[in-house]
């Protein structure tokens, strides 16, 4: 596969920055134990805001891989947005990744298509990986709807996004009602949505586009299943969130193909 895997642990609102930099520290060790060949696989970790220059300041002391990034990003430069943070911000910490788009954030926060085109354009224009997510909930599942609702908000997300930027971004599939239920999607549930926002991208831009883009399945993601997981065709990585708040239990979905 000519995409590079990229396994990233979305850890929400969890892990104070001393936590953090415990946890990062972990992870690391375990990765070095193993002899984890970082060229192969990508690895990030996506603490809260108030974690990021603990974990900038343990990664790059130590040099190490694992890269890291934020769960949410303004769309506005600098102001009179009280509780906001920039791109620009995040990228002068190192940040590689701004989440977009979470569920929860859709949710608690009515985020929209429009918003999270609009935060990973802002994203990307600072230099970051935009991972944009994307999935149905319990109900459009149930009704069988998973595909069109999903191309729908991809359509609506990648609106005014250049061939250039899709190829950079990643785009994250999560079904809702597989997120912290351990109830997950199964191998081909994964692939028919995955292959089919791949598909898209290729109707909307080029087969090169789709070629390029890495699509990362979530939702209840562990050691156990992520191999099976990642053996589908158009499924170039995972967004964790529980099991990436225990270093060895990350460590072993990093290294998926061992
Ligand atoms: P869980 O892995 O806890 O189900 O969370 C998935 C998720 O929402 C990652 O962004």
């Amino acid at each position: 596969m000519a995409r590079t895997p990229l396994m990233a642990g979305n850890w929400k609102m969890n892990m104070d920055h001393l936590e953090a930099i415990h946890l990062v520290q972990g992870l690391h060790q375990e990765l070095t134990d193993a002899n984890f060949d970082y060229s192969k696989t990508e690895v990030a970790v996506i603490p809260p805001f108030t974690d990021i220059r603990s974990v900038q300041t343990v990664v790059e002391g130590d040099d190490m891989k694992i890269k890291y990034g934020a769960q949410d990003v303004s769309t506005k430069e600098s102001g009179a947005y009280t509780g906001e943070i920039s791109a620009t911000m995040l990228s002068k910490l190192g940040c590689s990744f701004v989440v977009v788009g979470h569920s929860e954030r859709r949710e608690y926060h009515g985020e929209s298509d429009a918003l999270v085109g609009e935060k990973a354009r802002v994203a990307l224009a600072a230099g970051m990986t935009p991972i944009i997510c994307c999935g149905e909930g319990l109900e459009v599942r149930k009704a069988g709807e998973q595909v069109s609702h999903v191309l729908a908000q991809i359509d609506g997300a990648l609106d005014g996004m250049s061939a250039d930027d899709v190829k950079k971004s990643v785009i994250a599939y999560e079904p809702i009602w597989a997120i912290g239920t351990g109830e997950v999607a199964t191998p081909e549930d994964a692939q028919e949505v995955c292959g089919a926002i791949r598909v898209r991208v290729s109707e909307l831009y080029d087969a090169e586009t789709a070629e390029a883009v890495r699509v990362l399945y979530g939702g209840s993601v562990k050691s156990g299943n992520v191999r099976d997981i990642m053996a589908q065709a158009d499924v170039d990585g995972a967004l964790v969130g529980g099991a990436s708040l225990k270093a060895d239990e990350f460590a072993k979905i990093a290294r998926f193909d061992a």
